[in-house]
């Protein structure tokens, strides 16, 4: 059924206006005052709301088996979390055991959506080995469409790639014309002080941090752009959480090296005394960057402001504190890591950079949703609004007050890091591709519905 959503606040990267929008089939198809309706089109009164583009996370882990255990959600309970929280195009990553081939791997993740999701996907394909295989089937996978690569320079002996394979990850990715997101951390230096903290008996949460400090993440974007600056790969890099990590990737910008900037809606809130809470409570908080000390959250903040960092997306990696977190009971390096996020994210966003003054709404729109589909080829099917985009939309209520809970939430996870924290705005209806998904909040869309957005290679 065509929408015509009327007198709404509209607003995009560049522009703050109000007007109707008029959807028909899957796309936006008229922008402007007073837009007539066909017959049979649902009328949406938009007027006090604001109206945003589909907001983009652009790093989820909704599919992840990991440290011994497997991610609670599945395509179904994560993509309605998002899209109850606005977000209406997730990007996966795949992320295949050294054991497994790069074609099974993507092969395994594509099945896991396929038929499950409720909102638009993309996938970064994960380089976690380069053999004599790799090659091959990876330009397979980008000619499919999924033209981003992943590697991860910590989690030795799991997903990390050694620097050979670094290396020729590069090179592949600049002849594809292919951007490479990265974990960066030294994996030595990370695997050198968890030997060390344990032999003196620090076995609890807050020996996460201890083992990987600023430095360790600072060295491995060091490091990345040191290899990307000799390849010519354009790089981004994931889950910054730190002063030292920016400097190292604005450094290297200021060489000439093309290198985007993610941080997470938990370095932003969170700072590290939240992982050294006792009664193992902290373990609710323990990811990979750690949280960091809060004078990061205003170095993260001004970054966004000022473009250095491109974006925010959530690393939503879900594992239950009751029945998987105790797995590092006795030793933090054996605790799953990662905070869910992805139905939070937007609205934490909102109300604590635009209501508290830190974001714009430009730069709101910009770091959620725009410069994700600028950097890895959606741009302007998705994160805009404007006549040919999908009808991917977020009219969004300001006056809104509610509170997060892990007993009101849709993410499949026993705890909320976020637990009782105010939120001052929610989507008030979400649609995708114009069928309305959200409605005051609940998921009312399609199962399956989601469809696997292919991309072309844009960084040649
Ligand atoms: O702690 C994290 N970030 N868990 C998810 C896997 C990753 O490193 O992105
Ligand atoms: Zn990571
Ligand atoms: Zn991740």
């Amino acid at each position: 059924m065509p929408l015509l959503i009327k007198n709404g606040r509209i607003i995009t990267a560049d522009s703050d206006s109000v007007g109707d929008i008029y959807c028909e089939g899957e796309t936006i198809t008229q922008i402007g005052r007073d837009l007539a309706a066909k017959p049979g089109t649902e009328m949406i009164d938009a007027s006090g709301k604001l109206v945003f583009p589909g907001f983009i996370d652009p790093h989820t882990h909704i599919y992840l088996p990991f440290m011994g255990t497997q991610s609670k959600d599945d395509y179904t309970t994560g993509t309605k979390a998002a899209l109850v929280g606005g977000t209406t195009t997730i990007f996966e990553m795949v992320c295949p055991a050294r054991t497994m081939s790069a074609a099974d791997g993507y092969a395994t993740w594509r099945e896991q959506a396929e038929g499950r999701a409720a909102c638009d996907y993309a996938f970064h394909m994960g380089v976690t080995k380069f053999d004599d295989t790799s090659a091959a089937q990876l330009r397979e996978i980008v000619k499919g469409g999924t033209a981003s690569f992943k590697v991860f320079l910590a989690y030795k002996g799991a997903f990390g790639v050694d620097d050979v394979e670094l290396y020729r990850t590069l090179k592949l990715a600049r002849e594809l014309g292919v951007i490479v997101t990265a974990h960066c951390e030294n994996e030595t230096l990370v695997a050198e002080r968890q030997r060390e903290l344990l032999a003196v008996g620090i076995t609890g949460p807050e020996g996460h941090y201890q083992s990987r400090p600023p430095r360790v993440e600072a060295e491995g974007v060091h490091h990345l752009c040191t290899f990307a600056e000799l390849t010519g790969a354009h790089v981004y890099c994931v889950h910054t959480s730190c002063e030292e990590s920016l400097s190292a990737a604005v450094a290297a910008k200021q060489r000439g090296v093309c290198v985007w900037v993610e941080t997470l809606i938990q370095y932003l809130l969170l700072d590290k005394t939240y992982a050294e809470r006792g009664g193992f409570e902290g373990a609710k908080y323990v990811m990979s960057p750690p949280l960091r000390d809060a004078r990061n959250q205003t170095t993260m903040w001004r970054g966004l402001m000022t473009g250095l960092v491109s974006t925010v997306a959530t690393d939503h990696a879900p594992f239950d504190f009751a029945g998987q977190k105790p797995m590092g009971k006795e030793d933090f390096t054996k605790i799953p890591n990662g905070i869910p996020a992805i139905e939070d994210r937007v609205n934490l966003l909102y109300t604590h950079g635009v209501k508290r003054g830190r974001l714009d709404l430009q730069t709101f729109v910009s770091v959620a949703s725009t410069n994700a589909a600028k950097i890895f080829g959606l741009f302007p099917r998705k994160g805009t609004i404007a006549v040919g985009s999908d009808a991917d939309l977020v009219i969004y209520d300001p006056d809104y007050r509610g509170k997060l809970s892990a007993k009101t939430q849709i993410q499949n996870i026993d705890y909320n890091a976020f637990e009782g924290w105010e939120i001052e705005g929610r989507p008030h209806l979400v649609t995708v591709r114009g069928e309305v998904a959200v409605r005051d909040g609940k998921f009312v869309g399609t199962v399956g519905r989601g469809r696997f957005l292919q991309r072309p290679a844009t960084h040649g």
